[in-house]
């Protein structure tokens, strides 16, 4: 099968495509025929080894050493089951699923082999591949982190950068979850950022929300200029920082700040659920969360795919036909 692989971190044109071995589900595992997958900043980063500071020694212990671990990158696809194993009960070949491995990665091939109990869920109808690919990525990250910041309804939300993967994702589910969603992105985005929900938009180009005198229940930051530090004072009594973007000062800090203060600050990754998958699809049928596609790439265009990604400008997602 063809497969875009990498087999040392570097700039996009580090990826190659290349014939490798099919893969055969074992009898837990279901065969995916890839349709689509896309480039998320897990992948830039997976790629580049351009992490956050203080995580640049634990990503080459967990990526890999002195190349990559896992050559075939992707945390994210849709496509149709080719296979099942004989222990599979859960889907059916045939079936129209997305899936989310996440960081075992693995999407960029024309097939992938996922356990039945792993990300994966049924595509809802009314999505095309592409978009069901972009399901998970800013999807899953956006609930974990609202969940774990315990969002209530009617609580003034403000999301940094709002226009990005995870961003698009959060305002979206912050305003399902009855929240009020300021959002922050450049001029460029004010209007797209407003039609998925939010009700406010500052323009960081002109606007330093943090001097403006509002404050919030709730902060998001996805862009990683927003530490407890900078924003503690636009964040309401009991407020919580989400930090789904920061260095490992954030991390470290964080205990403290609930100790020392009335706030909380949420930091770490984020967790890769298949129920999150599940009532993401949920949403998606309803017609009330749809992944936002910016450009749209064939495998074969991998590297520019990327190289457009490594500008940190994407609106959304970037997808990719397989
Ligand atoms: N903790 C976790 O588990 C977890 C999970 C997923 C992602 N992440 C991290 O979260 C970060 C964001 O991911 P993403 O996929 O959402 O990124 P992304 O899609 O690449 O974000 C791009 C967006 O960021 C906006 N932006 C850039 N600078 C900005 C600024 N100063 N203020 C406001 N908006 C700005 C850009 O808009 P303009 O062009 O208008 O500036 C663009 O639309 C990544 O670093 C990723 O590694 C962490």
């Amino acid at each position: 099968m063809k497969a875009i692989v990498y087999e040392k971190y570097g700039p996009p044109e580090v990826l190659r495509l290349k014939e490798v071995a099919k893969p055969v589900p074992r009898d837990n595992e279901i065969l995916i025929k890839t349709h689509a997958t896309t480039v998320t900043t897990g992948d830039w980063r997976a790629r580049s080894l351009i992490m956050p500071a203080g995580f640049r020694l634990f990503s080459r212990l967990f990526f890999g050493v002195t190349k990559p671990r896992q050559p075939i990158l992707g945390t994210e696809l849709a496509g149709e089951i080719e296979a099942v194993g004989k222990a599979v009960s859960k889907f059916k070949v045939g079936d129209e699923v997305f899936a989310y491995p996440g960081a075992a990665m693995g999407g960029y091939a024309e097939y992938k082999c996922m356990p039945e109990d792993g990300a994966i869920a049924l595509k809802p109808p009314n999505l095309t591949f592409e978009e069901a690919a972009a399901l998970s990525f800013g999807g899953t990250t956006a609930l974990d982190f609202f969940r774990r910041g315990k969002l209530q309804k009617g609580e003034k939300v403000l999301i940094n950068g709002a226009s990005g993967g995870v961003g698009t994702a959060a305002v979206q589910l912050a305003r399902h979850f009855g929240a009020e969603v300021t959002g922050v992105c450049s001029a460029a985005n004010v209007a797209l950022v407003r039609s998925l929900g939010a009700a406010h938009v500052v323009d960081y180009t002109t606007e330093d929300f943090t001097q403006n005198g509002e404050t919030y229940d709730v902060i998001v930051d996805t862009v990683g200029t927003a530490p407890y530090s900078r924003c503690r004072r636009s964040l309401a009594k009991h407020g919580r920082l989400l930090v789904v973007l920061g260095g490992l000062r954030d991390l470290l800090l964080a205990p403290f700040v609930s100790l020392t203060s009335g706030n909380k600050v949420i930091a770490g990754p984020a967790s890769e659920r298949p129920e999150d998958l599940r009532y993401l699809a949920k949403l998606a049928e309803e017609g009330r969360f749809k992944p936002v596609l910016d450009r749209r790439y064939l495998l074969a265009q991998i590297v520019e795919a990327h190289q457009y990604v490594d500008t940190g400008r994407k609106r959304g997602n970037v997808v990719v036909e397989v």
